[in-house]
C-alpha cells in the first residue's frame, strides 16, 4: 500500500505533539494500521522558531489552504484553532478536494460542523475530531464504535480542565475566584480569550459535538443552556461541601420526548461520586446506554501528549480505511433541541 502523507497546519502545542508521535512511533503505527504514515508538509504563522522538533524534512507552506491542496498531502491535519478564518478555509479546501481532515478545533465544529460534515459527505472525504472533545479521552470513538449498538440516553461530564482546576483550587485554598483565576492565568492554562473557558463556551462547544454524536442529531451549540463559573463564590463552594457536594462545571445532554436537552452550568455533584472526586485539570465523560449501562471515562482534557494522542488515533483510523459519518444521519432522528430561551419554566 502507499503511505498516508500528512499535511499539518498549526505547530503549537498539539501540532508539535503530532510531529513527535509520527517521528517516534512510525513503525508501531504502520504495524497497527497496515499503512505507513508520513509527513509531507507543515504550516504555521511563524516559520523561524525553535519548536523542539526537527521539521527540516518537511516542505513549508505559509498558506494553510495551499498546504491542504498540495498533491503530496493525502490527509489534512488542522490544528490552528479559531472557528473561522484560515482554519475553516483550509478545512473546506481539503474536503472539497476529497481529502480527509482530522481536526482538534471544537469552536469551528460547534459552529460550522454541520456544513463541514455535509461538504465531507458530498465529496466522500472523512472528517474526524476526537481531539476536539475532552482531549485525550477517546469519547467519540467510544460512542461511534464500542457503543454503536446502544441507544444513548445521556452523556455528561466535565469537559473544561481550566474550570475544574479553578473550582478545585478555590475549595482547597479557600481563596476567592479572582485570585485563583489569576493563578490559572499565570500558569498559562487559560485560552487566549479566557471567557471561552470560564464562560463555559469551550465546554459548551464540546458538549454540543458529543451530544450530536450520541443522539444522531444536528450540532446545536445555540441550544446549549450555558452558564459559566464566574459567579461561583467561595461561600457556594463551602456550603456545597458542608452538604456533601462539590460544584463542577457539568455538561449534560439528555434525550427527552421533546428532543435533546443540553446544558453546561455549575452543578452540585455528590462529593463521593466519580465526578465529585475529579481534581485539577482533568476531564471526565459519563455515557449511559440502554445495554451497557453507565461508563465513566477519565483523563487529560488538554496538553501536548493527550491531545496529539487523540489526533493520531483519528489518523490511524483513516490509515485503516475506517470511515464513520461524524454526526450520524444529517437528518435528525429527533426533534431539534429545545431552545433555552423558548423554554417555559
Ligand atoms: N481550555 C481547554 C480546557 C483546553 O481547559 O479544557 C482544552 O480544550
Amino acid at each position: 500500500t502507499t503511505p498516508l502523507r500528512l499535511g499539518i497546519a498549526g505547530l503549537g502545542t498539539v501540532g508539535v505533539g503530532v510531529v513527535r508521535i509520527v517521528q517516534t512511533h512510525a513503525d508501531m503505527l504502520a504495524a497497527r494500521t497496515g499503512r505507513a504514515i508520513s509527513i509531507s508538509a507543515v504550516s504555521a504563522r511563524t516559520r523561524d522558531k525553535d519548536r523542539g522538533v526537527d521539521l527540516s524534512a518537511y516542505a513549508w507552506e505559509d498558506d494553510p489552504v495551499a498546504l491542504a491542496k498540495r498533491e503530496d498531502v493525502d490527509l489534512f491535519v488542522e490544528l490552528m484553532g479559531g472557528s473561522d478564518g484560515p482554519a475553516k478555509a483550509a478545512t473546506e479546501a481539503a474536503l472539497a478536494a476529497g481529502k480527509p481532515v482530522v481536526t482538534a478545533n471544537k469552536a469551528m465544529l460547534a459552529i460550522h460542523g454541520q456544513a463541514l460534515a455535509e461538504l465531507a459527505e458530498s465529496t466522500g472525504a472523512a472528517l474526524r475530531f476526537e481531539a476536539a472533545v475532552a482531549g485525550g479521552i477517546p469519547c467519540i470513538k467510544a460512542l461511534t464504535e464500542g457503543l454503536a449498538a446502544n441507544e444513548i440516553t445521556r452523556v455528561s461530564g466535565v469537559m473544561n480542565g481550566t474550570c475544574n482546576y479553578i473550582l478545585t483550587r478555590m475549595e482547597a485554598s479557600g481563596k476567592p475566584y479572582d485570585e485563583i483565576f489569576a493563578e490559572a492565568d499565570a500558569l498559562g492554562f487559560l485560552e487566549a480569550d479566557p471567557t471561552l473557558d470560564v464562560g463555559g463556551i469551550d465546554a459548551g462547544h464540546k458538549l454540543a459535538l458529543l451530544s450530536a454524536i450520541a443522539f444522531g442529531t444536528q450540532v446545536d451549540f445555540e441550544g446549549v443552556q450555558l452558564q459559566g463559573i464566574q459567579e461561583v463564590s467561595i461561600d457556594d463552594i463551602h456550603r456545597a461541601r458542608d452538604m456533601g457536594y462539590r460544584i463542577k462545571l457539568l455538561g449534560e445532554a439528555r434525550r427527552t420526548e421533546a428532543g435533546v436537552e443540553q446544558s453546561m452550568r455549575p452543578t452540585l455533584v455528590p462529593a463521593d461520586s466519580p465526578l465529585g472526586q475529579l481534581e485539577g485539570g482533568t476531564n471526565m465523560v459519563v455515557i449511559e446506554g440502554d445495554s451497557v449501562g453507565q461508563i465513566v471515562l477519565r483523563g487529560a482534557g488538554a496538553g501536548e501528549g493527550p491531545t496529539a494522542s487523540a489526533v493520531m488515533g483519528d489518523v490511524a483510523d483513516i490509515a485503516r480505511g475506517l470511515d464513520i459519518p461524524p454526526f450520524g444521519q444529517p437528518a435528525a432522528t429527533l426533534a431539534p433541541a429545545q431552545r433555552a430561551n423558548s423554554a417555559t419554566e
